[in-house]
């Protein structure tokens, strides 16, 4: 028995016709509930699903699927389509094409998501799986499901505060003490990301817009629960050297950021001792950094950074 689909919203012909092969192929729907929920039988068919557009999407359409069940509260899912010819996640090798490239580092996604989901729950999506196929002309197709997460993004986060700053509606202190705390949370995330990862692998994108703070969680619980939504292209083998560079870059190499976001944002994920004893096997690697960006820039811009890692080891 077939779930019937529903659309809303603007979504092309393409990624209409990907979900509805998807779902006439390979039953997607169960098999990703029953991935995401661990429920399966008669309670993870749902009664109908409304697809809408959740976001363009840089590498890939986001769609959210509303599930509509009758003994259960809906449940939405949001289902990834990667852009036509767009290389997904990372420049492929020599021998390989695109569709090859996307659909492993599609798959290599899942099974991250897998890992993640043992070793520190809620910090990524739960994922529903993969499916790859062929068109009779050719085509690749690639869907990918997963868990939706209700949230605001650390970078939408801030520009509340802004605008209720601009309101007059939270003072200037106020202010600054929450703009401090989520990009505080922000880092903690990402170095608990490089940490359930065997601090090894790290996303090369560790932007505000790609972590979804829940919404249940701002104000009502003490420890807002941050998830990462996207890995976008993964670094392989890299220590905490370079995890404090990209966070540096992303977020700020000014004196205050380091002092009151970067530093303390680690310590939360990792335990001040643990953190101190990173900080100083990375001394050698970051002056070693430092250096070289001081002969490339010719300005000294990690200064601050090695200035407070040496008064703190
Ligand atoms: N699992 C998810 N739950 C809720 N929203 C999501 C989820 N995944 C993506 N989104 C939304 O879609 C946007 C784009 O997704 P993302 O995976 O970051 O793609 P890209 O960076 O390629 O644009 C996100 O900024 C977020 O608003
Ligand atoms: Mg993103």
């Amino acid at each position: 028995m077939s779930v019937p689909l529903h659309w809303d919203g603007q979504l092309g012909p393409a990624h209409v016709a990907t979900i509805e092969t998807a779902h006439r192929l390979y039953h997607f729907l169960p098999q990703a509930l029953q991935r995401i929920r661990g429920i399966s039988g008669r309670s993870a068919i749902p009664q109908s699903a409304t697809v809408a557009p959740l976001a363009v999407g840089g590498g890939m359409a986001v769609y959210t699927m509303l599930l509509q069940f009758s003994d259960q509260e809906p449940y939405p899912l949001v289902c990834k389509i990667p852009h036509q010819r767009r290389i997904v996640y990372t420049t492929p090798t020599d021998h390989q094409s695109t569709d090859d490239t996307t659909r492993q580092l599609l798959d290599r996604l899942v099974a991250l998501a897998d890992h993640l989901a043992q070793r520190a729950p809620g910090l990524f999506p739960r994922s529903g799986g993969a499916w790859h196929w062929q068109e009779t002309d050719g085509t690749a197709r690639h869907l990918l499901v997963e868990e939706f997460i209700p949230g605001l993004s650390v970078e939408r986060l801030k520009l509340q505060y802004e605008q209720q700053w601009l309101a007059d509606t939270l003072d200037t202190e106020g202010y600054q003490q929450q703009r401090i705390a989520i990009e505080r949370l922000a880092i903690a995330t990402f170095v608990r990301l490089w940490d359930a990862l065997d601090r090894r692998l790290f996303t090369s994108d560790p932007s505000p817009w790609n972590i979804l703070v829940r919404q249940s969680s701002t104000f009502l619980s003490p420890a807002p629960v941050a998830t990462i939504i996207d890995l976008h292209g993964l670094e392989e083998d890299v220590g905490l050297p370079y995890v404090l560079q990209r966070l540096a870059a992303v977020y700020g190499m000014r004196q205050d950021i380091i002092v009151e976001v970067l530093i303390p944002g680690m310590f939360d994920a990792l335990g001040v001792p643990e953190g101190k004893a990173l900080l100083r096997d990375a001394l050698p690697a970051l002056e070693a950094e430092a250096d070289r960006i001081r002969q490339y820039l010719g300005v000294d811009m990690q200064q601050p950074l090695l200035q407070h890692v040496r008064a703190l080891i």
